[in-house]
């Protein structure tokens, strides 16, 4: 190729994509916001807090600053955020999740007589506003240091999971207006009126964008209340769990103090027990301490059933972080809740740094089935 040529094909291309983009999916496009970082080597404790990173897998809308570690919050909504990192030989590692100075929850790992290198992770979501930042921040001591290297063990990832956009629905509705699209004709002529077409197009367009309005008001009034399809919570817990013997008591759910998400209010803080309202496929995950000299047995429970255990039982001094995460199919009225072993010897592990979590959201609501069926299939050819 020319050594003039690539950058001609280029602005060429790269002017077709934003053509393209602008005309097939404008709005989704400016919605979207993904980052995955990773570092390439260890870094010590210092002055300098932020832990940076120069490895980029994603950075969709280029909102993470991987020079600068900072995520700056462009489009307001709530967010998820996982990372991990790596414990370095012989060193503490205190590693906190950031939004902007405030600390939401961190990796803490101080058995510093340890030769042995670990991996720790955590996940939350977080409703952002615009201009906020989201970062990792190591303890500026140099005893603390994160231990990374080309196996890439500190990782840094979040996404957008729900824009704040007021009438969010709505504006997924006006997508499909006619207003701003127009019409396909072909897509909507019966066949037998083919030749008509010429002389009533601009009548039937009108009436089709009536016909549209109509429904689309229909649909709002009988779904305005429930219409949201977004549902998403996360949750933190302060204080440990430790169990004792009590005979045999109900299962009782983990309860939570802390409240980064909850949309829908489908999640009891003080029950500590999420309820579906919209079917579908969610995706949680749960992090929890170990506690010295206790068995960590945290259990997933959806409905009275067992769903996924974390399990710790190596009865050491040694604190630990367990993370864990599944995606389940949920109907209405489903409950999805945490349990954490009620009988002596079993614990798990908080403090203000908020080692258990709890986070789940809904991926993909239930088709309905009254989705327009395809239809007239013999006639369209
Ligand atoms: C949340 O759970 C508590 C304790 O079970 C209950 O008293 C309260 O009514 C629940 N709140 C809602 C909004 O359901």
């Amino acid at each position: 190729m020319l050594p003039g040529a690539r950058p001609l094909l280029l602005c060429v291309l790269s002017h077709m994509t934003s053509a393209w983009a602008f005309s097939r999916m404008s709005d989704a496009v400016e919605l979207r916001s993904a980052f995955s970082v990773a570092r390439t080597s260890s870094m010590e404790g210092g002055p300098k807090m932020v832990v940076t990173f120069d490895k980029v897998y994603v950075n969709i809308g280029s909102d993470f600053d991987p020079k600068s570690g900072l995520f700056r919050c462009r489009i307001p909504g709530a967010y998820y955020f996982s990372f991990t990192v790596g414990k370095f030989p012989r060193r503490d590692l205190s590693v906190m999740l950031m939004k902007n100075r405030n600390e939401v929850q961190a990796i803490v790992y101080d058995e510093n007589a340890g030769e042995e290198r670990k991996v720790q992770s955590q996940s939350a979501m977080l409703q952002l506003d615009f201009g906020d930042t989201v970062w990792l921040r190591l303890h500026g001591d140099p005893r603390y240091a994160i231990y990374s290297n080309t196996g890439h063990y500190t990782t840094f990832n979040g996404y957008l999971i729900y824009p704040d956009v007021y009438g969010y629905q709505e504006h997924t509705h006006k997508e499909h207006d006619s207003a701003h699209q127009p019409p396909k004709i072909t897509d909507h002529l019966p066949s037998e009126q083919e030749n008509t077409i010429t002389k009533d197009t601009a009548v039937r367009m009108k009436e089709e964008r009536r016909d549209e309005e109509v429904k689309e008001e229909d649909s709002r009034d009988g779904e305005e209340e429930d219409d949201d399809q977004r549902s998403a919570f996360s949750v933190g817990r302060t204080q440990s769990i430790v169990g004792v013997d009590q005979g045999h008591p109900e299962h009782q759910p983990i309860i939570f103090d802390t409240e980064f998400v909850n949309i829908g209010n489908d999640f009891n803080l003080s029950s500590g027990v999420f309820k579906c309202r919209v079917a579908g496929a969610y995706y949680f995950s749960f992090n929890a301490g170990k506690l010295p000299h206790k068995t960590l047995s945290v259990k997933l429970m959806k409905n009275h059933l067992e769903v996924q255990t974390m399990i710790y039982d190596d009865s050491d001094t040694e604190k630990a972080l367990q993370s864990q995460s599944l995606m389940l199919s949920l109907q209405d009225g489903d409950t999805v809740w945490l349990y954490s072993h009620q009988r002596d010897g079993f614990g798990a592990y908080s403090n203000h740094a908020k080692y258990i979590t709890f986070t789940g959201f809904l991926v993909y609501p239930e088709l309905h089935l009254s989705l327009p069926q395809p239809q007239k299939q013999d006639k369209t050819l």
